[in-house]
């Protein structure tokens, strides 16, 4: 893992503050984005522990799925972009979270529950060891 993502900003400089205005705007409205979109995907999460409470495996698979792409691309990528220069550890705890479900997805296969629960534990997990360092504490009031 390299740092090398830090500082890729500055050498654009202060060149003109009518396109900086803009950049921030831009970034204001992906972060309200990022939000929903996490909002979003937590409602996937719902469906999925339900899913597996019936041991529907096609719907499991489903939802999964849409936390992977929704959280471990879409919302991490996200975050990168609206917040430049992110340490190389959330881009690992992003990571974890994609491997998490994946291994879901791939446990799904054996039709085993007791596996597959282990495996969304462990997802879950990996949702809350990033929250835990990047999550904003400030705005949580609504605890959800
Ligand atoms: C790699 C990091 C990361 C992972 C993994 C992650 N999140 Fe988040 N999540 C964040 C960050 C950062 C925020 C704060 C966004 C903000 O407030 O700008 C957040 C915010 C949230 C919010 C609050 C949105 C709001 O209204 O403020 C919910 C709900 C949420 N995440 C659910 C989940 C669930 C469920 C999972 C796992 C299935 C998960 N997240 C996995 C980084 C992560």
């Amino acid at each position: 893992m390299s740092v090398a993502i830090t500082g890729v900003i500055s050498c654009k400089k202060i060149e003109e503050s009518a396109v900086e205005d803009e950049e921030i705007e831009a970034y204001l409205s992906e972060e309200a984005t990022l939000k929903r979109a996490m909002k979003r995907t937590s409602m996937d999460t719902r469906r999925l522990a339900k899913a597996l409470e019936s041991k529907d495996w096609i719907e499991i698979e489903t939802w999964a799925n849409e936390l992977k792409q929704g959280i471990g691309v879409s919302c991490v990528n996200l975050y990168i972009k609206t917040h430049p220069g992110v340490s190389a550890e959330f881009i690992i705890l992003g990571d974890r979270f994609y491997n998490a479900t994946n291994r879901l997805i791939i446990s799904c296969k054996k039709r085993d529950t007791e596996i597959a629960d282990a495996q969304f534990a462990k997802m879950m997990k990996s949702c809350e060891m990033c929250h835990d360092g990047y999550k904003k504490q400030d705005n949580d009031s609504s605890d959800e």
